[in-house]
């Protein structure tokens, strides 16, 4: 059965054909010419295999015609004699001709051997007599995407500013497609873009783009990664927070307590890092993230600003913040009582100035009414009806202020 072609059903024969796409075979009627489509791909340097048959024919001549071009070419043909080589064949690379279907092979694939080949071939005495085939192979020839490289319009990136990545390819067959990976700076990659374009436009850098990223080609044959290149963003300073410890917080600001030892933060984000100076007052007392007031006393109350900059950018920032020193008046309450109303009433005067804030105090004593909860800083005054009073009744105010735990008191003996 070396003239296979008759035997075979019209659906067999497409099925068993080259893969790509096939059309034709417009009838099998004895004496009608069997057209046959075919696509092949080969990648360039590899071979790749033209037929369009499945048996070896009586005669047969293989034609090129290079794309854009009209005139056809042969390329090799048999007859009686075998099998003819051209000298055109030299140019579309290592071609042979298979011996069992007449296949055209071609080794060490080059571009030029992109275009249309026919193949026409004629069996003689076949089921339905003589058979001629006509065939078209359109082969294409596909060239690996080359290791890609990056392109950046600036590497050095300001946030808030435009800029562009290009992944550039010197060789690779469209279609191609794009992939970008993005590396943190703790080493978490994400696909940040995907698309057949190389280029990726980002209108407002920000800060999390710092990142090392890749790029990754893709067309029909193979896929390549690009080197990694590293984008920094400069950015900042935000504005400046500041701690304070130990605190406590006031409608105004902080509050510290006098004598202890009082530590200001600084945190600004930058890139570069955030330089710090610290002022008091509007001068200059401290340059560093951090400043220690060791042993704060009540005459370094007020505003505290802490400036940033990034000497990159020439960018800076300030905040400011109020402390309060916290300390006790000096010594104890001083208390007194003396006579009102012509010798009628007592008034017992109760007072302990000088701390800040001012210190709260009250009177105790059971003689005194309960529901007089008289409370009052500095200074407080309580009338007390003489004749209530027995003789050498004592008196106790107490003094108590936020900087201490302690109670203060004094005491007062009434001499009716
Ligand atoms: C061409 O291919 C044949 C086998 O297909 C091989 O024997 C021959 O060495 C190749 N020629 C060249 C120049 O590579
Ligand atoms: C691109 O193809 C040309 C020609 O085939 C070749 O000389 C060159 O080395 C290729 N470039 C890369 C990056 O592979
Ligand atoms: C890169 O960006 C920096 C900062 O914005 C700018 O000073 C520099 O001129 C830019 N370089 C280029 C090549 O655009
Ligand atoms: C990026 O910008 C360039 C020119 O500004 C434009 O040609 C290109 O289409 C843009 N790419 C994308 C993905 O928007
Ligand atoms: C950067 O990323 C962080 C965490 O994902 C996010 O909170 C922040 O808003 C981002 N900053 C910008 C400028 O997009
Ligand atoms: C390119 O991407 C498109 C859409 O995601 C996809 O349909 C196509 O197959 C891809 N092509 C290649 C060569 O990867
Ligand atoms: C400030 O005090 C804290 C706590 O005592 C200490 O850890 C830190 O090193 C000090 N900082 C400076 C700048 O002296
Ligand atoms: C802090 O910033 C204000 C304006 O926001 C400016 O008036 C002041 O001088 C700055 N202080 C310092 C110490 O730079
Ligand atoms: C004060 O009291 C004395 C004796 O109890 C009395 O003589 C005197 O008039 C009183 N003075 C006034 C201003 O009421
Ligand atoms: C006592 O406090 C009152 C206000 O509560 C003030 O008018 C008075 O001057 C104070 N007295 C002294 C002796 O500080
Ligand atoms: C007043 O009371 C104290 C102690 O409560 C006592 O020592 C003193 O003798 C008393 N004085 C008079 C005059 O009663």
């Amino acid at each position: 059965m070396k003239h296979g072609l008759d035997g075979l059903p019209y659906f067999y024969l497409l099925f068993l054909l080259h893969p790509g796409i096939l059309q034709g075979l417009d009838s099998m009627n004895s004496g009608e010419v069997v057209y046959i489509q075919v696509q092949a791909k080969g990648v360039v340097g590899g071979s790749v295999k033209l037929e369009c048959g499945l048996t070896l024919p009586d005669f047969y001549i293989w034609g090129y015609t290079a794309p854009g071009t009209e005139n056809m070419h042969a390329v090799a043909y048999s007859f009686l004699q075998g099998t003819k080589l051209q000298a055109l064949t030299k140019t579309l690379g290592n071609l042979s001709i298979t011996t069992d279907t007449a296949s055209l092979w071609i080794d060490q694939l080059p571009l030029v051997a992109q275009g249309l080949y026919t193949y026409q071939a004629f069996y003689k005495n076949t089921f339905q007599g003589d058979t001629f085939i006509y065939c078209y192979v359109q082969l294409f020839v596909l060239v690996p995407v080359s290791k890609p490289y990056i392109l950046v319009s600036n590497t050095s990136l300001v946030e808030g500013t435009p800029m562009w990545m290009r992944c550039v390819l010197e060789n690779g067959t469209e279609p191609v497609n794009y992939t970008w990976e993005q590396e943190d700076r703790d080493g978490f990659i994400t696909k940040v873009a995907e698309s057949n374009i190389n280029q990726v436009n980002i209108t407002f850098v920000n800060r999390n783009h710092t990142g090392r990223y890749r790029c990754q080609a893709t067309n029909e044959v193979n896929r390549q990664y690009s080197d990694h290149i590293w984008l920094e963003v400069l950015f900042g300073p935000d504005v400046p927070l500041i701690d304070v410890t130990p605190h406590s917080v006031t409608e105004q600001g902080y509050s510290v307590f006098e004598k202890t030892t009082v530590s200001l933060t600084c945190q600004a984000s930058s890139n570069p890092p955030s330089q710090y100076t610290w002022f008091y007052s509007n001068s200059q007392v401290h340059t560093g993230q951090q400043y220690n007031i060791t042993s704060i006393l009540r005459v370094n109350s007020g505003l505290y600003s802490c400036l940033a900059q990034n000497f990159i950018l020439k960018t800076y920032l300030n905040s400011t913040v109020t402390i309060f020193v916290y300390y006790l008046p000096d010594g104890s309450p001083t208390c007194n009582i003396f006579p009102i109303n012509n010798y009628t009433d007592l008034a017992l005067w109760c007072l302990w100035e000088g701390g800040y804030p001012p210190a709260s105090l009250h009177w105790s004593s059971h003689l005194l009414n309960p529901n007089v909860k008289a409370s009052s800083p500095t200074n407080i005054t309580v009338i007390q009806p003489g004749a209530r009073t027995p003789h050498n009744s004592t008196f106790t105010c107490h003094g108590s202020h936020v900087v201490s735990p302690t109670s203060y008191i004094c005491s007062t003996t009434a001499c009716t």
